[in-house]
């Protein structure tokens, strides 16, 4: 039997009675620091949520956090859960479903990702501006949820160009060096073999990890505007020395962690001003809040 998402949803909103997330942020590989920086309503562990599917890698700590960050009403998922532990595809769905079924409508996934470029090495972050969805898996498929959006829809500017600017802007004003590309998904969870690597560049992949396509085709499917940032911890196999293992992405996911905590905090505080105008705004026309 399929886990069911109302549930869990149910379960996370007795547990913070009132309280409507707008914005939520999925924490990758060793950047769950950006949770601490939450001005915390709730905070529940994925253990203790029923219907919710469970995350068994080290450096996820596996909770979801409500609260305020940059003074926006946010849900974190301080932890995800990946294909490649061996999960059902359809069960990813739920996550990102719980924080559609509790407010948001914004979705920011962060990962840490391998950079095919010697130029934007660890320590650097690149903004998504497309992915390539290589893991021949989708959480979509199967029947399709109607409540949730239609059975075919696009994944052209899945990644919102308004949200993408926004966040150029924001890392400008910063001087924070926001690289852009293309995310390829590899399942793993091995790294990639160098003739790999070489194939994928070819492909027209930027960065390349083990997450996050799965959480954007859901966001997308049921109509959240989406985000993404990689947190670049190495250069790809057979670009450098550096011999990759869970361990040396950890340690160097905390390089660009301060930047990217900035980076998500100053987009936030900007983001509700922006709301804030938009809601007058919506007033002026006429229109109830
Ligand atoms: N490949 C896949 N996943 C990763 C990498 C990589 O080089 N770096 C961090 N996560």
């Amino acid at each position: 039997m399929a886990l069911d998402p109302f549930v869990a949803a149910d379960f996370v909103r007795n547990a913070a009675p009132g309280f409507t997330p707008r914005v939520g942020l999925v924490l990758g590989s060793g950047l769950g620091g950006l949770a601490d920086k939450i001005d915390v309503v709730s905070s529940i562990d994925f253990t203790d949520i029923p219907e919710f599917p469970q995350s068994t890698v080290e450096g996820h700590a596996g909770r979801l956090v409500l609260g305020r960050l940059g003074g926006m009403p946010v849900v974190c998922m301080q932890g995800r859960i990946h294909l490649y532990e061996g999960i059902d595809p359809q069960d990813l769905a739920v996550p990102v479903r719980v924080l559609k079924l509790l407010g948001i409508e914004i979705l920011i996934v962060t990962n840490a990702a391998g950079s095919f470029h010697e130029d934007v090495g660890p320590g650097r972050l690149m903004l998504l501006s497309d992915h390539i969805n290589l893991t021949s898996r989708n959480p979509l498929v199967g029947e399709n949820d109607e409540r949730f959006g239609p059975r075919f829809f696009s994944m052209e500017e899945a990644y919102d160009p308004i949200l993408r600017e926004h966040f150029k802007a924001v890392a400008k004003e910063l001087e924070i060096d926001l690289a852009e590309g293309v995310y390829l998904h590899y399942l793993g969870p091995n790294f990639e073999t160098p003739a790999e690597i070489r194939a994928f560049k070819t492909l027209g992949a930027d960065a390349v990890g083990m997450s996050t396509t799965p959480e954007v085709l859901v966001a997308r499917h049921c109509g959240l505007r989406v985000a993404a940032i990689s947190n670049i911890t190495n250069l790809v196999a057979g670009l450098s020395k550096t011999k990759l293992s869970h361990e040396q992405t950890l340690e160097c996911a905390q390089l660009a962690a301060e930047d990217l905590e900035k980076l998500m905090i100053i987009f936030l505080e900007t983001l509700k001003r922006e709301l804030l105008k938009s809601h007058i705004r919506e007033d002026a026309n006429g229109n109830n809040q």
